[in-house]
């Protein structure tokens, strides 16, 4: 054991940094580019348990990297924090990845923020273009539209839950939702009808339409990506 250190540390709720595997992919990447030895970890919540962390249900990753971090923070949601870690600790307990697949049961973050608030509930139809089909179902009144179908068996296409990557983008076709807990779409796009099924809430009926991610991306970011000079390379590079 050595002296402990600060590092910096991403905090989310279970799943939602690991739920679809990217995180695996871009830890071990890491490694395999840079060597076992770069200073880049992901915490189970049993590990946080094992290293003294007192949050309950959450998962982490510590890093010495502070822009490796908040561009995580970026990808996928969560909180950055500066906490003590022994070094030595880190290296011999804690270079599992990941787990591949999602964990069931997953709860976003923002989902322990909604309220139920009747006993009503709302039809809502999804066109499912990628996968050429609508779903039709009812969701109780103030219930996340994407757990709501996960539950009853339908995965529908998301990222990282958190209404940062538009991964989930669904045109308006008619109807409402509540999308007040979302900030990855502008108003102007909100305005347009899109929505992010991650944060959305049953509010009333509604038929939605999945997107193409990219579509989305594209109309919301592409004017200002267009006027940046790219640079290649791995973000955690540059
Ligand atoms: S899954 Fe990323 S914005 Fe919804």
């Amino acid at each position: 054991m050595s002296e402990k250190k600060p590092f910096y540390v991403l905090v989310a709720s279970i799943g939602q940094l690991c739920g679809n595997g990217q995180l695996r992919e871009t830890i071990s990447e890491r490694r395999n580019r840079q060597g076992n030895d770069v200073p880049f970890w992901y915490l189970s919540p049993e590990l946080i348990k094992r290293f003294s962390v007192s949050l309950e249900e959450v998962e982490a990753v510590v890093a010495e990297d502070q822009t490796a971090i908040n561009w995580l923070r970026l990808r996928f949601g969560g909180q950055v924090s500066i906490m003590e870690f022994d070094l030595d600790q880190l290296k011999s307990e804690a270079m599992d990845l990941p787990p591949s697949s999602p964990f069931k049961g997953y709860k976003c973050f923002s989902l322990n923020q909604f309220t139920m608030n009747s006993n009503q509930s709302h039809k809502i139809t999804i066109n499912f273009k990628q996968e050429n089909k609508k779903i039709t179902m009812n969701v109780p009144d103030g219930s996340s539209i994407l757990q709501h179908f996960e539950e009853n068996g339908e995965e529908l296409p998301f990222s990282c839950r958190n209404g940062c990557c538009t991964t989930c983008a669904v045109k308006i076709v008619s109807g409402t939702i509540d999308q007040s807990q979302g900030i990855g779409l502008s108003k102007q796009m909100q305005s347009k009808g899109y929505g992010l099924l991650c944060i959305a809430l049953a509010n009333g009926c509604a038929e939605l339409e999945t997107q193409e991610e990219d579509e989305v991306y594209e109309l919301q970011f592409g004017k200002y990506l267009g006027s940046i000079k790219n640079k290649a390379g791995n973000p955690f590079d540059i």
